[in-house]
């Protein structure tokens, strides 16, 4: 069968930062599609994107070396690097039984009852950062809700399980964690990259610190776990898989779950019926939550490497070429979401979304970010009412192939009323 046309480009800057109404133009026309010039299948429909995930021997996620791309062959960029470890293919970049290695040992560390026992600490760190948001705000100064909260929640909450607590700041594993992300989006240019490698090799030699002392002395956290740990009888990680492990569970715990929550502020800020909805009904928060990671789905696509000539939705992919498995676009494919653009907080089938992915390669910290949302907009709920964009806010969204967010979101509020204990 003949690929139907893309209804445009979908990696061009205005389509990454607004591909709303690209995705309902490319759900019209078919759920898979050859990109022109391109040996990418673009695969937009849910159903195709589910029926991609789930064939791993076809379509790999050993794509670890496409994504670094021209630029990793830059001698300058290749000099810096050198100076560090070696990256290593662990989770996402990896197939079986590889991946099962891995991700046997991480999933322990990211259990419900790990994630349930953070609770109280997530809790914390939420209410503290209110706090600074309100007396920001007292002092007349503009709050950015990105920069206030919504990166130091989750930065703060990984940092502390990867050990960088207390090491470093949230600053410092915030600029790490952009560096990874910048690299992975590849439109950055040639000094970018080059201070992105600078930074990777920072992080390594910080991580090597940080491993050297857990081996010395374990604490209990998951740094030392993934120190100590031997699979199977296994040999256990070296240091450069430690620093791959590491690296994978700070970039993408940060920037998604930052993503969710700025997104999800906005839409309760132009959906004032809904936010009356969740007041009125706090017990409704988990599945906003879902409801907020459908339609921001801040890893907005992945890669796959086709391994053997297939066929996705009726559109050949031959061996070696590349699929983009669309995150986002099929979570607003109207066959799958009744009036997909809009923000139901109540929506029955909200939790189905494809925001984390699906099958082997499904999201390991799914729990936790679903732990650290939901405690968020409780919170914020409960303490905080008035949300508005502060006057002259300009709202924008980076341009990135894989991962889409709001760089800032100026922020007014008001305090609810808090009841004392007695
Ligand atoms: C809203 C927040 C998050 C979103 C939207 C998100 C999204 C995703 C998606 C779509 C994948 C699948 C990639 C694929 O299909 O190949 C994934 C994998 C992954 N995520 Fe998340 N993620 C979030 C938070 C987190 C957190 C908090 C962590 C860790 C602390 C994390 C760690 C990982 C890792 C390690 C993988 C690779 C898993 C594997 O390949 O087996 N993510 N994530």
């Amino acid at each position: 069968m003949t690929a139907p046309a893309l209804p445009g480009n979908p990696f061009a800057p205005e389509v990454l930062s607004d591909p709303w109404a690209f995705y309902a133009a490319c759900h019209k026309a078919g759920p898979a599609f050859q990109l022109p010039g391109t040996p990418i299948t673009y695969v937009t429909g849910y159903d195709a994107v589910v029926d991609a995930l789930g064939r791993v021997e076809e379509f790999s996620n050993a794509f670890g070396t496409d994504l670094a791309g021209a630029r990793s062959q830059d001698p300058e960029v290749t000099a810096i690097l050198e100076t560090g470890w070696p990256a290593v293919d662990t989770m996402l970049t990896a197939d079986p039984p590889v991946h099962t290695r891995y991700r046997k040992l991480v999933n322990l560390a990211f259990s419900m009852k790990k994630v349930d026992a953070l609770e109280d600490r997530v809790r914390g760190i939420v209410v503290d950062l209110i706090d600074a948001m309100q007396r920001k705000a007292a002092r007349g100064e503009t709050v950015d809700f990105v920069a206030d909260f919504a990166i130091p929640l989750p930065v703060a909450v990984i940092a502390s399980e990867i050990g960088m607590q207390g090491s470093t700041d949230v600053a410092t594993v915030k600029r790490w964690s952009d560096a990874f992300a910048d690299r992975l989006g590849q439109m950055i240019g040639k000094e970018r990259e080059l201070e992105c490698a600078r930074e990777v090799v920072e992080f390594q030699r910080h991580s090597k610190t940080l491993i050297d002392a857990r081996r010395a002395a374990p604490t209990g956290d998951l740094l030392s776990d993934l120190v100590n740990a031997s699979i199977d009888g296994e040999t256990p990680l070296d240091d450069a898989e430690i620093m791959s492990v590491l690296q994978q569970l700070m970039v993408a715990g940060n920037e998604t779950t930052t993503s969710t929550l700025a997104g999800g502020l906005l839409m309760l800020i132009r959906n004032p019926a809904a936010l009356q909805q969740v007041r009125a009904d706090p017990s409704l928060i988990p599945n906003m939550v879902e409801e907020m990671l459908r339609l921001e789905t801040p890893t907005s696509g992945m890669w796959r490497v086709v391994k053997k000539d297939a066929t996705i939705a009726g559109v050949e992919a031959k061996a070696g070429t590349m699929l983009m498995v669309r995150y986002a676009a099929a979570n607003r494919d109207p066959a799958k979401f009744e009036d997909p653009d809009a923000f139901q907080p109540d929506r029955k089938n909200a939790r189905t979304h494809l925001a984390f992915g699906r099958g082997i390669h499904m999201c390991v910290g799914n729990m936790l970010s679903r732990k650290e949302l939901a405690v968020a907009f409780q919170e914020l709920l409960a303490r905080l009412d008035g949300f508005a964009l502060a006057p002259g806010a300009e709202l924008v969204w980076k341009p990135n192939m894989l991962l889409r967010g709001l760089s800032s979101l100026p922020l007014t509020f008001t305090a609810r009323p808090q009841e004392r204990a007695a």
